[in-house]
């Protein structure tokens, strides 16, 4: 297929360039009609709202320029069916989870997954079987889930409607899956990722192996996050015998909007000609420049880029990691970053991740001089990387947990005593290391509440959970 086409954007622009009156939604007519506050800045983008106007095609029932375009990201990406997506990964998720199981489904779940995915098995009322995964004691985070952990949970729940995994993580460490997924298609159960990081992958070497060359089933991507496309802008691909498409279709149009937005259309159109253009180039030049500035960034005694050891994992170019090696915590050196001009991606305890473009002259030098500067007056000794807690999990959750259950279960705050037995109504996510140590339907067991205590002891913030440092707990009863 030709991949220098942008059908669907190209149809737009040649609608504006023709139409004569527009007496149809949106409401501001192609920009005609709009707060004049705002103009300056929305002039272009609105001449680009359309609706499902003749020659536009509809996203839920795509029949000429949407098809095409998404006919053209399926071809690129060497998979089936492409999707478009306007309301993110998110949406992606709950549509493929909805798609393979239904109430009471079991299904095998990376346990550090993003909360779409818990809600697409909350909104399935499935049975989750969650699994840990590994923490990285370089970058100091919970990476990937290890291949033995996998084919243990397969053995033991042959039933498993689905195996659902999150690969690379925000830090943009990934692993190559083609073996678990072998495994899991040997028993007939399709494996679907979450790879919302990973739009790139596709373009190969040196970037991590993507989950669709792996064998994947489905694979969403958040093209907004990696690729040039407006946010929300995401892709769902279907490359399978195990999973209907027409059941991902019939999801995706009740969860998304009947007037999906043209301009995040449009962009995913226009960031899958990028990415073509890209892979036919090859991205030498790309690498070399972003060597350069991890180098650079190397040479700053108050910090160092971290990079995980682990043979298995491979480390997305785009993704910087840079751990404090000073007496600034993570957060800390994020907000010093920021007081010059600089806003990286996230912060944690220890480290600050830069999402890099994925482009050529992007003016890394002028970021480094930036950085160097902010970091001036910083000290560069008396840092102590805090103690990573044990936790008291397995590798295989003991019990699943039935979403449909929990849907008719009524909750209350206790104590931290009096919760013991009962099943938690929230989840506690202690940072570091990340990992749920209580998913919502996991049965607290003293152990859990030890854990908790002493990592409040050890001064750990959460995620989840309101009444944590009240020494509460929500519970199912
Ligand atoms: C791993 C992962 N999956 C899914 C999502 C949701 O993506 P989106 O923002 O495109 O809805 C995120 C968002 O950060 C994510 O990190």
């Amino acid at each position: 297929m030709d991949q220098q086409k942008t059908p669907l954007y190209s149809s737009l622009v040649q609608h504006y360039r023709h139409y004569l009156e527009s007496f149809h939604v949106p409401g501001h007519k192609f920009g005609a009609i709009f707060s004049p506050k705002g103009l300056t800045f929305f002039r272009d983008i609105l001449k680009l709202d359309a609706t499902e106007l003749t020659g536009l095609d509809d996203l839920h029932a795509p029949e000429s320029v949407i098809a095409e375009s998404q006919a053209l990201t399926a071809a690129l990406y060497g998979v089936n069916h492409s999707f478009f997506l306007v309301n993110g990964s998110t949406v992606g998720n709950l549509a493929m989870i909805l798609s393979v199981c239904g109430e009471d489904d079991l299904v095998l779940v990376q346990r550090n997954s993003h909360k779409s995915i818990i809600n697409g098995l909350m909104l399935a009322g499935a049975k989750a079987v969650y699994l840990s995964p590994e923490f990285d004691p370089e970058v100091r985070v919970p990476a990937h889930v290890k291949k033995d952990t996998i084919k243990a949970a397969l053995e033991q729940y042959p039933q498993a409607k689905a195996v659902i995994l999150t690969n690379p993580n925000y830090y943009g460490m990934a692993v190559d899956l083609t073996e678990v997924i072998e495994e899991a298609h040997k028993r007939g159960i399709p494996v679907l990722v979450d790879e919302a990081h990973g739009a790139h992958f596709t373009i190969g070497s040196p970037f991590p192996k993507s989950a669709v060359e792996c064998g994947a089933d489905v694979v969403v991507h958040s093209a907004h996050k990696t690729l040039p496309a407006m946010t929300m802008g995401s892709y769902l691909h279907v490359k399978s015998n195990l999973v209907s498409l027409e059941k991902i279709r019939y999801y995706l149009q009740i969860l998304q909007s009947s007037s999906p937005s043209y301009p995040i259309m449009a962009s995913l159109d226009l960031a899958r000609h990028y990415l073509a253009m890209i892979k036919q180039e090859g991205i030498n030049e790309i690498t070399k420049q972003i060597q350069q500035f991890i180098n650079g960034l190397n040479e700053i005694p108050q910090i160092k880029v971290v990079y995980s050891k682990h043979p298995e994992i491979t480390t997305d170019l785009l993704k910087v990691t840079v751990q404090t090696r000073s007496s600034l915590s993570g957060f800390e050196l994020r907000q010093q970053f920021e007081k010059h001009g600089i806003f990286p991606e996230m912060a944690d305890a220890h480290n600050v991740v830069f999402v890099l473009p994925l482009a050529k002259d992007f003016h890394l030098d002028k970021t480094l001089k930036n950085i160097k500067e902010s970091l001036k007056d910083v000290q560069s000794e008396g840092f102590k990387l805090p103690d990573i807690p044990d936790h008291p999990y397995g590798k295989i959750a003991e019990e699943p947990i039935s979403y449909r259950d929990l849907k008719t279960y009524s909750q209350k705050v206790v104590p931290f005593h009096e919760a013991v037995g009962y099943k938690a109504a929230t989840m506690v996510i202690p940072y570091p290391p990340g990992i749920p140590l209580l998913m919502k339907g996991e049965t607290i067991m003293k152990e859990h509440i030890e854990s908790i205590q002493q990592l409040i002891d050890r001064g750990a913030r959460f995620q989840g959970s309101s009444f944590i440092f009240e020494k509460q707990l929500e519970i199912y009863t």
